[in-house]
């Protein structure tokens, strides 16, 4: 069995559109697939699967005592997928505790299937990064907006923090020193990792070779959803060389996803996009990126080198040259069928004119944060 937990950062960049459709793709090609909603704080993913009414989930769960685990593993109107949903109404449900987040992954990693699926919030708590680190090849699904660019990279940088944290434990010279770090403010937001672990490695040599360990079997896999033109695809390649530099981590690049307003119209009839037209660009990409995984999971880790990492670059950006192609093309066919009535062309530029506002509004937000993150070269 297979955990892949979704993540990336920042909000509203796709995590839960790809969670939703990879898990259809994946089942579809028969393979047994959890889907759990681990964005705890605002779990929407009944609706956006379409699912209807609002079932006890993960919240009740863990509140309540007379609810089995078993119990809020729901079938789906899909074959080969089973829902577990995440309860957004319960107040306080971001903040975990700790004994109740390990008793979840514990379940979790026991649950009978081929891919566990888990779509996680927005930012960086700890219980979200926890949750990703439950595997060493979660996805990161970021846009080609500089502010998730740098959210991706922020929230691996976290994740590496968090496992740094979490294995220096105990009382000692080292324990101590990360502990003076974190008191110090925004301290380890600005810690220059390599030169963290080379401290590290002076105060406690065994437990730095264990955190290397750990390190090297951590290999995410990017995501770029919402790209507009095949130039977009290009920057993920600096995401990549910010994490190998910076980070000392390696990233395959998964794939690339299209903005689409067929999205809005398949939203709009509670729809998952794969299944409201299985042929769209979206569609297509996520069975490209469903096919990957599978053939990867058949792979031995080791034979994952840097040169099959450079290809799926390489790789990723043709298919977005390709898609690109096929998208206009679709589009104009679109128009001339008259596919897409008037009212939902309007519809789809009002939605994506409020998009526009909302993302106007948070860049205006992040300007000065990305402004003082340039100023030191990416590596804040
Ligand atoms: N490729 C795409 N083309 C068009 N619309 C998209 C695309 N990907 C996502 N969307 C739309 O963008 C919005 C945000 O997507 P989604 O909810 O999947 O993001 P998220 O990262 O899960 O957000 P959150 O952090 O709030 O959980 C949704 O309305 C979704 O339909
Ligand atoms: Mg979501």
């Amino acid at each position: 069995m297979q955990i892949i937990p979704i993540a990336g950062g920042k909000g509203g960049v796709g995590k839960s559109l790809l969670a939703v459709n990879l898990s259809i793709a994946l089942a579809q090609m028969n393979k047994k697939v959890v889907l759990a909603d681990l964005d705890l704080g605002g779990s929407n993913l009944h609706m956006m699967l379409g699912s209807g009414k609002k079932q006890a989930g993960i919240g009740s769960w863990l509140t309540r005592t007379d609810i089995e685990f078993e119990d809020i593993i729901l079938d789906s109107e899909y074959r080969n997928l089973r829902f577990i949903p995440g309860d957004s109404e319960i107040p306080g449900l971001a903040n975990i505790q700790q004994n109740q987040k390990r008793r979840l992954i514990k379940h979790l990693s026991s649950l009978v299937a081929d891919f566990v699926i888990l779509d996680l919030g927005a930012g960086t708590s700890f219980n979200t990064l926890d949750f990703f680190m439950t595997s060493g090849a979660g996805i990161i699904v970021t846009a080609p907006a500089l502010t998730a660019t740098l959210n991706a990279y922020l929230f691996l940088k976290n994740v590496v923090f968090r496992m740094i944290s979490t294995s220096f434990t105990g009382k000692s010279p080292a324990r101590a020193y990360l502990d003076e770090l974190a008191s110090n403010g925004d301290g380890l937001q600005r810690v220059y990792i390599p030169g963290l672990l080379e401290k590290l490695e002076e105060l406690d040599p065994v437990k730095a070779a264990g955190f290397m360990k750990k390190l090297e079997r951590f290999s995410p896999m990017l995501v770029m959803n919402m790209i507009e033109n095949p130039k977009d695809s290009v920057k993920a390649e600096k995401i990549k060389r910010s994490c190998e530099q910076y980070l000392g981590i390696d990233m395959e690049y998964l794939g690339v996803i299209y903005r689409d307003p067929l999205q809005d119209i398949a939203l709009n009839s509670r729809l998952p996009i794969i299944k409201y037209k299985p042929e769209s660009v979206i569609s297509m990409a996520v069975y490209r990126i469903a096919d990957r995984i599978i053939q990867k999971s058949s792979e031995e880790p080791d034979l994952m080198d840097i040169r099959s990492l450079e290809e799926s670059y390489q790789n990723t950006e043709m298919e977005a040259e390709m898609d690109f192609d096929y998208k206009m093309q679709d589009l104009e066919n679109l128009l001339h069928s008259g596919a897409l009535t008037k009212g939902e062309l309007i519809d789809t530029i009002k939605s994506l004119q409020y998009e526009n506002s909302v993302l106007r509004k948070e860049n205006n937000l992040l300007k000065s944060k990305i402004v003082s993150a340039a100023a030191q070269g990416y590596k804040v």
